[in-house]
């Protein structure tokens, strides 16, 4: 039986979508307003959840705790109030969409994660506009 365990977080971020390769007139077609050569912020909301047995022991599929604390360390303190493009190497070559970011945040926690434990990460740029990636 596998059972599924969740922690929510939150992190407020700048950024600018855009490709250097590509013309203003494009680059505006394509990412509209988060094209803002001065940037924007969104509040991003996180839920991490984590998927598998539970420890007979402990009754737990995995200490809430210890995600709290692993989503402070590699996510919040690497994420929070920064300029995503300026500030944080993962994005220096990448766009910060919702959906990279998604993907930077799984990365980063993946390894911090019993192997045999499913991970999970929504991630909210908007309270309506939200992307899931789990690996
Ligand atoms: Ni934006």
């Amino acid at each position: 039986m596998k059972i599924k365990v969740s922690r929510k977080a939150s992190f407020n971020a700048a950024h600018r979508l855009f490709r250097p390769d590509w013309s203003n007139e494009k680059n505006d077609a394509v990412f509209g307003k988060c094209n803002n050569p001065r940037y924007h912020g969104h509040n991003y909301d996180l839920t991490v959840s984590v998927t598998g047995e539970i420890d007979p022991e402990t009754g737990f599929v995995m200490d809430l705790k210890v995600l709290k604390e692993l989503i402070k360390e590699h996510v919040e303190e690497a994420l929070d109030h920064k300029n995503l493009n300026v500030d944080v190497p993962e994005f220096k070559n990448l766009n910060p969409t919702a959906e990279n970011i998604a993907v930077v945040i799984w990365d980063k926690l993946r390894p911090h994660i019993d192997k045999k434990k499913e991970l999970e990460v929504v991630l909210y740029e908007t309270p309506r506009n939200f992307v899931t990636y789990s690996g």
